[in-house]
């Protein structure tokens, strides 16, 4: 079967690091076809829109996106981020973060840490309502029902589909009484569909939550929350398992699915030749997993591994190698 996969590379070190995992790809003995789109500033520079129509149905069509990072200027009024935007047009409601060890020495958890942050993607603090009244600006906080129920569904079927026992909900109900205490009931009554399959249910506030994953973040295994909170706490974990050079996410929704490194487009080293590529291969790693090739993911993850294992990292994780030498060695390692 072909997979229809579009590459999205963006600014900076995005073409960089996406150029390399598409070559992995090509690696694994799939059939792949591969179609190419724009978005970023560079885009923006070149068309006047950093997010084209085009880009967005080509997403839509698409049965996996991999993005790279974009550049999203601070100053321009009305400029779109390309990502916000396909995370809203696709309604792709699941952020989906891994925070597995991977042996990385200098990590705090180097090989016994094995857990998902699953954020809502579309709605809470992130809804972009917001609006100013004189010297007082107020965001709009809104959660609904709907939203609420698949996001909590999504992480107990990815629960029941990885093994893992536990699902812990993340809220603040005790203060934000209305929206929060929508989420955690709505989160609970999904919660007891599960119990046949023997998943527990725990619920954390997120405060607490915030300092549980610093002191025992062995004891959880899916941690399922609002948007703001979920972004948080996803690079709160992801630090603790060796930090952006590694960090995967995937954004899963009704009309696609989008790949992405949790880094931005990192200017400072763009064009310097030593990016960093295993955030985005692990990327895809997730993506191969979507688009259900679970034999070439586990391949996959295996060569980055090794890669690991015996050195082969670029300067951000203590190594001395370039981003086209880890990709060849990961690509070495595949076969
Ligand atoms: P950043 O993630 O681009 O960089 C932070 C630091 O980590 C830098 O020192 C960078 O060199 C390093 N770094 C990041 N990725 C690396 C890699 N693969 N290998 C080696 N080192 C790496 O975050 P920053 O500097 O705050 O933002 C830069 C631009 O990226 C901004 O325009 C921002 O808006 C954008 N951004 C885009 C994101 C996206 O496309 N999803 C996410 C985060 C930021
Ligand atoms: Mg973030």
């Amino acid at each position: 079967m072909t997979h229809n996969i579009l590459i999205i590379k963006g600014d900076g070190i995005g073409p960089e690091v996406v150029e390399a995992a598409r070559l992995v790809l090509e690696n694994l003995n799939l059939d792949f076809h591969f179609e190419e789109a724009r978005a970023g500033y560079a885009c923006y520079q070149a068309v006047g829109d950093p997010i084209p129509q085009a880009t967005i149905e080509a997403a839509r069509r698409a049965e996996a996106t991999l993005f790279g990072a974009v550049t999203t200027p601070p100053d321009i009024p009305k400029y779109r981020s390309a990502v916000v935007t396909l995370r809203k047009e696709l309604d792709l409601y699941a952020n989906l973060r891994p925070v597995h060890s991977l042996g990385l020495k200098g990590a705090h958890y180097r090989d016994n840490l094995d857990l998902y942050v699953v954020r809502e993607n579309t709605e809470g603090l992130y809804s972009g309502q917001e609006e100013v009244d004189g010297d007082t600006a107020i965001a709009k906080r809104i959660i609904t029902k709907k939203g609420s129920e698949r996001i909590v569904r999504y992480a107990f079927e990815l629960a029941k589909r990885t093994g893992k026992r536990k699902v812990t909900v993340v809220h603040k109900a005790n203060v934000l009484r209305l929206t929060d205490g929508l989420f955690r009931r709505t989160a609970l009554g999904v919660a007891a569909e599960y119990q046949p399959d023997g998943i527990e249910v725990q619920e954390l506030l997120v405060d607490t939550m915030a300092m549980r994953l610093i002191k025992d973040p062995e004891n959880f295994e899916v941690i399922v929350t609002t948007n703001l909170f979920g972004d948080i706490l996803s690079d709160e974990a992801s630090e603790l398992v060796g930090g952006l050079g590694v960090a995967a996410s995937g954004n899963i929704g009704v009309n696609g699915a989008i790949f992405e490194p949790v880094h931005g487009s990192a200017p400072d080293i763009a064009g310097k030749g030593i990016a960093n590529p295993l955030a985005t291969i692990l990327t895809t790693v997730m993506l191969l997993q979507h688009i259900q090739e679970p034999a070439a993911a586990e391949r996959l993850q295996k060569a980055v591994a090794k890669v690991i294992a015996e050195g082969t990292v670029t300067p951000d994780l203590g190594g001395t190698a370039n981003t086209m030498q880890v990709r060849d060695r990961v690509i070495e390692l595949l076969s």
